[in-house]
């Protein structure tokens, strides 16, 4: 075990070192470094994979060399959808989607076309080896700088991502289990949210308040709301795994109040970050 991570350690160094070239045993393959995040862990785990491409996405396989238990990125980002992926010329943020049922055929027999060794990998294990592809997340672009950029690019990427499943909740209706896609997409939203929220109320918005102390009855405010926004939350990811679920009812709910809690502290707090800007930025 050890000496398989510190080999993974030196391939990952090289990788970075080499923009994205590694020789001895991938000589001429084509890597990518995938960082998940540890299911019960929360830390970070970065591992080098060999892809295919799928549209214009990569698409990796959990082989795991045939054994018969899924690796430990697969089972993270079941979890945690929200990954990063390193290609030798960029890095960026994607939603991990494994393919399922006939997708997941179709795009397996694929890859044993081009890499036959996919295939033997199968025949040693009953477990059905996933495949998965990483879609891209939408970057947003935000002219602005300091902290007040920063919010709008956090706001922008919830907002982006939230439309995304509104448009797939409601063409999912009420079918019998929701669309890998719809779930991935729901899980990475619901834990960025929460994560910002947490970095709102523990960090950025105390240190506000004791900038503007007249602003206190409006983080009070904001803290009810995102307790509420935190309840509608744990429902939507509740819902993603009880079939019936309104999912769609939820996820409406969940940008109305979202929305309105976004314009709500734009309106309210981008003015003073810009105020303050010259000295944090
Ligand atoms: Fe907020
Ligand atoms: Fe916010």
């Amino acid at each position: 075990m050890s000496s398989f991570v510190s080999f993974n350690q030196r391939v990952i160094e090289e990788f970075r070192a080499c923009g994205g070239k590694v020789g001895g045993p991938f000589e001429g393959a084509e890597l990518l470094l995938l960082t998940t995040t540890g299911a019960r862990s929360g830390t970070s785990h970065t591992v080098p994979l060999g892809f295919l491409r799928e549209g214009g996405s990569p698409l990796v396989v959990a082989s795991a060399g045939g054994a018969d238990r899924d690796p430990d990125w697969y089972r993270n980002l079941l979890v945690r959808p929200l990954v990063r992926v390193e290609t030798g010329s960029e890095e960026y943020e994607a939603v991990a989607v494994p393919a399922v049922g006939d997708r997941r055929e179709e795009l397996f027999a694929r890859v044993v076309r081009e890499e036959p060794g996919y295939g033997e990998y199968q025949e040693r294990t009953a477990r059905v080896i996933p495949v998965v592809v990483l879609q891209r997340t939408h970057e947003v672009d935000v002219a602005e700088g300091g902290i007040a950029g920063k919010l709008l690019a956090v706001h922008g990427w919830l907002r982006a991502e939230l439309e995304l499943i509104r448009r797939e909740s409601a063409a999912y209706g009420g079918a019998a289990s929701v669309g890998m896609q719809l779930r991935q997409h729901c899980l990475a939203f619901c834990h960025s949210l929460e994560f910002h929220h947490r970095s709102e109320d523990g960090g950025l918005f105390p240190y506000l308040e004791q900038q503007e102390p007249g602003l206190s009855e409006f983080f009070r405010r904001i803290e009810g709301e995102h307790r509420v926004i935190a309840r509608l939350q744990e429902e939507l990811v509740r819902a993603l795994d009880a079939p019936g679920e309104d999912l769609s009812g939820r996820v409406q709910r969940m940008s109305r109040e979202l929305e309105a809690h976004l314009d709500r502290e734009e309106a309210q707090l981008l003015p003073v970050l810009r105020a303050l800007g010259g000295s944090e930025g």
